[in-house]
C-alpha cells in the first residue's frame, strides 16, 4: 500500500554535527539525576502510582486508574536495564498485582489505552524476565482490546463504550502506540486475528488521520455500521485543522511500530513524511510548541512530544536500509533534540520538582498538566536515553 502524502524538504540542515561524546557525558549525569528522583518517588508512592502529570512539580499519588499508569513500571524497567540495580526491577514487579486488579475489576478498561497499560507493565516484564504471569495478563488485555474492534469499519474505537453516541466509531492517532499489544498477542498465540485487526486499523489511520500535507488529525470518526469515513477533528490540539504536536509524535513513532512487526515499508515512508512536517515546525531550540501550528508564537512547549519524537527518529533510522543517506540526517536530528532537552528541560537535583522532563503539556483546553512534567514525558526521555546507550529491544 502507498499513501499519497507530501514529503516536505527539510528546511534546516544540521551543519554542525553533534558532539556525541559530550552528549553522552551529559546523559550520564542525567541518569544519575533520574535515579535520584526515581528513588525518592519509589519511597513516596508506596503502592500508589504517579498521576498523569505533576501539579506544581509534585506527582499526585493515585490508584492504578489513569491511562498513564504503566509509564511508571515502564520507567522502572528502563532504570533496571540501565543500572542493573535490583531495586528498580523489584519496584516494577510490585506494580503487577495492580494491573491484575485493574483488568479483573474493569477499572477504566473501556479504552484503546490497554496497549500503553499492558505493554509497558506486562509485555516488558515478560520480555525482560520471562514472567509467565505477566505474559498471561498481557494476553488477557489483548483480548479486552479486541472487544473494541469494529470489523465493519476496520477500526479499534478509542474511547467509551461501543454504544456511546459521542465516541462511537472514533479513532485517534495515539492508538498507533497500542497496536503492538495485538501484534505481540498474535506472535505469542499463533492466532492471526489480533494482528489482522491491528493491520486493518493502521490502514484506516494512515488513510484518514494523516492529511495530504503530512500533518495529522488527532481524531477521526467513522460510521461504525457502514464503515463510511466521516470527519476528522481534535480533542487536545489547538483546533480541528491544526496539528497537535504530540499527535504528530505518536504518528511518527507509532506507524513504525507496525513496521517492526509486519515489515511494511509504507509505514516507514509515512513516518518519514510526518517527521519532516514536524521538524520543519520547530522553534530555535528544536523543542516543539504544544501544537505545531503555534510554531511562530510564544505558546508553551510540549517537551513530551519532543521526547517521543526522538524515540521515533531513532526507530526511523532502524527502519531505513543500511546505506540510506537519510539515516544520518534523522540520527542527527534525534541527537539535536535530545541535547536540547538535556541541556534546557531537565529538573535539577536542588529543585522542588519530582519529575524529570519539565515543560510538557497534557491537556491545554482542560488546563491539566500545562507546563509540567508528565508521566509519559519522563518515560520517553528515558527510552530515548537507553536507545542512545545500547542496542535496546523495545517493550513495544
Ligand atoms: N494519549 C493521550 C495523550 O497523549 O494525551
Amino acid at each position: 500500500m502507498t499513501y499519497s502524502v507530501a514529503l516536505e524538504p527539510l528546511q534546516k540542515q544540521l551543519t554542525i554535527p553533534i558532539n556525541k561524546a559530550a552528549l553522552q557525558q551529559k546523559l550520564d549525569s542525567a541518569l544519575a539525576l533520574i535515579m535520584q528522583k526515581l528513588d525518592a518517588t519509589i519511597l513516596d508512592l508506596g503502592d500508589k502510582f504517579p498521576g498523569e502529570a505533576c501539579k506544581d512539580g509534585v506527582w499526585p499519588h493515585v490508584e492504578n486508574c489513569a491511562w498513564t499508569a504503566a509509564f511508571w513500571p515502564g520507567r522502572l524497567w528502563l532504570a533496571w536495564e540501565m543500572t542493573n540495580e535490583d531495586r528498580y526491577r523489584e519496584a516494577a514487579e510490585r506494580c503487577l498485582p495492580a494491573f491484575r486488579f485493574r483488568l479483573d475489576h474493569a477499572i477504566r478498561t473501556n479504552t484503546h489505552d490497554l496497549g500503553f497499560l499492558y505493554i509497558l507493565s506486562c509485555v516488558s516484564a515478560w520480555k525482560l524476565t520471562g514472567n509467565e504471569t505477566a505474559r498471561q495478563l498481557a494476553l488477557e488485555a489483548a483480548d479486552k482490546l479486541m472487544e473494541r474492534y469494529l470489523p465493519d469499519a476496520g477500526i479499534l474505537q478509542a474511547w467509551g463504550t461501543l454504544d456511546d453516541p459521542e465516541q462511537k466509531g472514533r479513532i485517534i492517532i495515539d492508538c498507533n502506540m497500542n497496536l503492538p499489544l495485538l501484534y505481540w498477542a498474535s506472535e505469542q498465540t499463533g492466532d492471526r486475528r489480533y494482528a489482522e485487526a491491528a493491520i486493518a486499523h493502521v490502514a484506516q489511520a494512515a488513510t484518514h488521520l494523516v492529511r495530504a500535507d503530512a500533518s495529522t488529525f488527532h481524531t477521526y470518526f467513522f460510521d461504525a455500521e457502514t464503515g463510511k469515513a466521516r470527519f476528522g477533528n481534535t480533542h487536545q490540539g489547538y483546533s480541528d485543522d491544526s496539528c497537535w504536536a504530540r499527535g504528530q509524535a505518536w504518528g511518527i513513532y507509532g506507524f513504525l511500530l507496525t513496521w517492526r512487526y509486519t515489515g511494511d515499508n509504507s509505514m516507514v515512508e509515512l513516518s518519514r513524511r510526518l517527521a519532516h512536517y514536524f521538524l520543519n515546525r520547530l522553534p530555535e531550540d528544536d523543542v516543539c510548541h504544544w501544537d505545531l501550528d503555534l510554531c511562530n508564537t510564544d505558546a508553551v512547549r510540549d517537551s513530551s512530544a519532543a521526547a517521543i519524537t526522538v524515540c521515533g527518529l531513532l526507530e526511523l533510522v532502524n527502519g531505513l536500509p543500511v546505506l540510506d543517506p537519510n539515516r544520518e540526517i534523522y540520527e542527527n536530528w534525534a541527537l539535536q533534540i535530545m541535547a536540547s532537552l538535556t541541556e534546557n528541560y531537565l529538573s535539577t537535583a536542588e529543585e522542588r520538582c519530582e519529575g524529570i522532563l519539565k515543560h510538557g503539556v497534557y491537556h491545554m483546553h482542560d488546563d491539566i498538566g500545562v507546563d509540567e512534567c508528565t508521566s509519559w514525558g519522563d518515560y520517553f526521555y528515558m527510552e530515548a536515553m537507553i536507545r542512545l546507550r545500547k542496542s535496546w529491544v523495545p517493550y513495544w
